[in-house]
């Protein structure tokens, strides 16, 4: 049996990052991983759409060259080459990780880990033992249970972003996260989209400022957005039927996108062999990332909290340095959500909403990027930032932002809303000129 002090079960960016802090920490360390070290984010998630949604605004922004005083020919795009480029960037990220992994002197192991005890796995026919685990197995796209959904065509993210050929039309089950950020990928290549949302809105849950903007951004450019609807059927064609205000409609596209959200992968994982709880196969943990097995820790999206790499990250710090021994506590405090539309969508802290619900008197300030004059040097004049502040102390809580680069520039935000600064102390703060930031 091969034995270590901390044994890391998943890959992603909460646990790689757990294995090299544990590694750092001078603990025998080994990261098993059953499909490519990097997880959801570097290989089917965060970094493949971002070097596509790349390619796909550069395409689109030839469209107003002319505007800025460029002259072209004729030009199209090969989408088979976008892929490539983006499994080339995937690749690149892949092979830094496991360098970083194992020159952190933490062993890899490939295969599926299964729990068999409180301290021991098996991967394949190999049997582990380890004084402290950390499980970080992340999420699986969910479906919904309407019929149709195994239809050829029918896609979920990971099928979205293996595709070789660009569709020619798109219907998007989902209007949140996945689901906007596609919508902004295929209509940046000129097809028409069609996205069908449950909710009131889509991106429900941000500020209500935050949808209505991007609402109409998206709609300007030529996306029909139906919300309040339900998912009937996906019909052969391939045709989806909703229901929306008593009515029933149709949407057609080549591909259908289920971007219904994402669901924890700990089914066959053998947490009742190792006595951890679990609700719905969210694996429960305290705020040192421990679960009801003390020397269980369990980090990432099969924790429930928000689905973000960065707080999979964040939490694989935690669980590594408890895991050695110290008692470190997350901070969820200030985490920035980040939506990689045109313009982006970056948010941190509280809505003017939540913040009155949580009792604080609210005062908010709203600025057009219209007036900005960076914005419009970059041809980008549409969004807006909002500051949420508490009025009795000054005390930012809140800041949600549409502009050009709002993801690069969030984390002064984020910063100001974990150190507790005031509006004034933000202000009094000389920001360079001509920026979005300022
Ligand atoms: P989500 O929870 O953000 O959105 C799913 C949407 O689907 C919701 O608006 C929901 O109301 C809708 N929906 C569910 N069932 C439906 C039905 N039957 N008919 C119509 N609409 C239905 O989940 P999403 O977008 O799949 O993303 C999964 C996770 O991945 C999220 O937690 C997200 O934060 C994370 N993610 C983060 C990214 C980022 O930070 N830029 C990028 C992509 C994903």
């Amino acid at each position: 049996m091969r034995q270590y002090e901390v044994a890391v079960l998943g890959g992603g960016p909460g646990g790689y990052t757990a294995a090299i802090r544990a590694g750092q920490l001078g603990k025998k360390t080994v990261l098993v991983e059953k499909r490519d070290l990097g997880g959801t984010c570097l290989n089917r998630g965060c970094i493949p759409t971002k070097a596509l949604l790349h390619s796909a605004e550069a395409y689109h922004q030839l469209g107003s060259a002319k505007s800025l005083g460029i002259t072209l020919g004729e030009y199209s795009f090969q989408y088979k080459k976008m892929a490539r480029r983006k499994d080339k960037v995937v690749k690149q990220l892949r092979s830094g990780v496991e360098s970083l992994v194992s020159g952190h002197g933490a062993d890899i192991v490939r295969g599926e880990a299964v729990l068999t005890g409180p301290h021991t796995f098996r991967v394949g026919e190999e049997e582990f033992e380890a004084e402290q685990l950390i499980l970080a197995t992340g999420s699986v796209p969910a479906s919904i249970p309407v019929p149709g959904t195994d239809k050829p065509g029918v896609l979920n993210s990971d099928g979205v972003l293996a595709l070789e050929e660009c569709p020619e039309s798109v219907v998007i089950i989902g209007g949140g996260v996945i689901g906007v950020e596609f919508a902004t990928l295929f209509c940046d290549l000129g097809k028409p989209v069609t996205i069908v949302e449950m909710l009131p809105s889509i991106l429900y849950g941000n500020d209500p400022d935050v949808c209505s903007t991007m609402t109409g951004l998206l709609q300007d450019r030529g996306v029909t957005i139906h919300t309040g609807a339900k998912v009937l059927e996906i019909q052969d064609g391939l045709t989806c039927v909703f229901e929306k205000e008593g009515q029933t409609l149709t949407a057609q596209g080549q591909i259908v996108i289920l971007a219904t959200g994402r669901r924890p992968e700990t089914a066959n994982l053998g947490l009742e062999a190792a006595g951890v709880e679990a609700q719905r196969g969210f694996v429960t943990v305290d705020d040192e990332m421990r679960t009801n097995v003390p020397h269980i820790y369990a980090i990432g999206d099969i924790t429930g909290r928000q689905q973000l790499a960065h707080v999979a990250t964040a939490q694989g710090i935690v669980a590594a340095h408890n895991a050695a021994g110290e008692h470190r506590k997350m901070d969820y405090s200030a985490v920035p959500g980040c939506i990689y539309t045109t313009p982006e969508i970056a948010c941190v802290g509280l809505t003017e909403e939540k913040a009155k619900e949580a009792g604080y008197q609210v005062k908010a300030g709203r600025f057009s990027v219209m007036g900005n004059g960076r914005s419009l040097a970059v041809a980008c004049p549409d969004g807006f930032a909002k500051v949420v502040a508490d009025e009795k102390t000054g005390r930012i809580l809140g800041c949600h932002v549409v502009a050009a680069y709002a993801t690069e520039f969030i984390s002064e935000a984020v910063l100001a809303i974990r150190h507790g600064l005031t509006v004034e102390q933000l202000g009094q703060t000389i920001h360079a000129h001509p920026t979005v930031s300022e």
